[in-house]
C-alpha cells in the first residue's frame, strides 16, 4: 500500500511559542512516519498581509526552519522547503486564478473578517494578493497532489475552497488532481501562564525551545486557583493553569496532583516545581537540537536548499501535466 501524501505549511510570521508547537508541529512530527510529507515555510503567504515591512522575513524563515528541525521533523523523511524557492507555486496559482470565480474567493468567511480586523489596525489589505490567499494555498497543496492536509480549524473554509477549485479544474480539463482532505489536528490547547489563550500579544507565552531556567521562571509565574490563598486551603485544580499543564506534561502524576490539591496535600510552589521539572525533561530534546542547529546555520540553509530541489522535481512533473491538460 502506498503512503498518503501530506502537504502543510506555516507562515513565517515571527517567533514560535510552545502553544504553536503543541498545536501543529507535534502532530507533524507524528505524521512524518505515516505519510509522505511536504512541509513548506510559506513566505509568499506572509506577504499577503505583511507586505509593507519585509525586513524580518528572511530571519523569520530561518527561525522557523530551526523550530521545525528542533521539533524533530526529519529532513530525510520529509520534504522541508521554502515556498518562494519553488516557482511552480506561482505558475499554478496564476493558472488556477483563471478558472476561479471571484465570488468564490469573496465569500470565504475568513476573508471579510480578516479584512475588517486588519483594516481596523490600520493595515491596508484590500489587495489582489490577499483575496487570492486561499488560491495560493490551493496551488501549494495540489502541486504535490497531496490528499491530506493537516490544519487547524481556522483553515477549514480554505480547504473547502481548495476542493472546489480542484473539482473545477478536473472537470474543465481532465482529472489531474486528487481532492485534498483536511485532517484536523486535535492537539491539546495550551493556555498562557495567565490562563488565557497563549499569545505573544498578551505577553503570557512560554517561548518555544526555552532554556530550562527560563521554563522554570515562566512556570513560577503561572496563575493558580485564586481562591487558594494559604497552603492549608484546599485548591480547585479545575481552575488552575498549573494543573492544565500537568495534564499535558505530567500525565503520570495527574491524578495524585488533583487529589493532593483538593486536600491541600501539596502547595502551589511544590506543585509548580514538579511541573517545571517535568517540562524540562519533556522538552529537553527540542532544546538540545535547537542549540546544536543554532551553532550550524550553514546546515539549516543546506537542508532548505535540498528540500526545495526535491520539491521542484515533483512540482515540475505536475506542471507538465497541467500545461498539457490546458493545451499550453
Ligand atoms: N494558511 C495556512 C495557515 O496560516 C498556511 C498555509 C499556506 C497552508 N499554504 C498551506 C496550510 C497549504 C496547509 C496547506 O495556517
Amino acid at each position: 500500500m502506498s503512503k498518503g501524501r501530506i502537504f502543510s505549511g506555516m507562515q513565517p510570521s515571527g517567533k514560535f511559542h510552545l502553544g504553536n508547537y503543541l498545536g501543529a508541529l507535534e502532530t507533524w512530527v507524528k505524521l512524518q512516519n505515516e505519510y509522505d510529507c511536504f512541509f513548506s515555510i510559506v513566505d509568499w503567504h506572509a506577504l499577503t498581509s505583511a507586505y509593507e515591512d519585509t525586513s524580518k522575513i528572511s530571519d523569520n524563515i530561518y527561525e522557523m526552519a530551526l523550530d521545525w528541525l528542533s521539533a524533530g521533523l526529519d529532513p530525510e523523511k520529509n520534504v522541508i522547503f521554502v515556498q518562494s524557492q519553488v516557482k511552480e507555486h506561482a505558475e499554478l496559482h496564476l493558472l488556477l486564478s483563471m478558472i476561479t470565480p471571484l465570488s468564490w474567493l469573496e465569500r470565504v468567511p475568513t476573508y471579510k473578517d480578516k479584512l475588517q480586523q486588519l483594516g481596523a489596525m490600520g493595515k491596508e489589505i484590500n489587495t489582489y494578493g490577499f483575496l487570492g490567499y486561499p488560491e495560493l494555498m490551493t496551488a501549494d497543496i495540489i502541486l504535490y497532489k497531496a490528499d491530506t492536509v493537516p490544519v487547524g480549524e481556522d483553515q477549514i473554509p480554505h480547504l473547502e475552497l481548495a476542493r472546489e477549485i480542484t473539482r473545477r479544474f478536473n472537470n474543465l480539463y481532465r482529472p489531474v488532481f486528487p481532492e485534498p482532505q483536511a485532517s484536523l489536528s486535535q492537539a491539546a490547547v495550551l493556555p498562557g501562564i495567565d490562563g488565557r489563550k497563549m499569545s505573544k500579544s498578551y505577553g503570557n507565552e512560554i517561548p518555544y525551545a526555552a532554556p530550562p531556567d527560563e521554563l522554570r521562571a515562566r512556570v513560577r509565574l503561572m496563575v493558580t486557583d485564586p481562591q487558594r490563598v494559604r497552603k492549608t486551603d484546599p485548591g480547585n485544580p479545575d481552575v488552575c493553569t498549573v494543573y492544565t499543564f500537568h495534564k499535558i506534561f505530567n500525565k503520570e502524576e495527574t491524578t495524585d496532583i488533583e487529589t493532593n490539591c483538593r486536600h491541600a496535600g501539596i502547595g502551589c510552589v511544590d506543585c509548580k516545581k514538579k511541573l517545571a521539572e517535568n517540562m524540562v525533561v519533556a522538552l529537553a530534546d527540542i532544546y538540545t537540537r535547537r542549540i546544536e542547529l543554532e551553532a550550524n546555520p550553514k546546515r539549516v540553509r543546506e537542508i532548505l536548499a535540498a528540500g526545495a530541489e526535491r520539491a521542484r522535481k515533483v512540482a515540475a512533473v505536475t506542471m507538465e501535466e497541467v500545461r498539457s491538460a490546458m493545451n499550453i
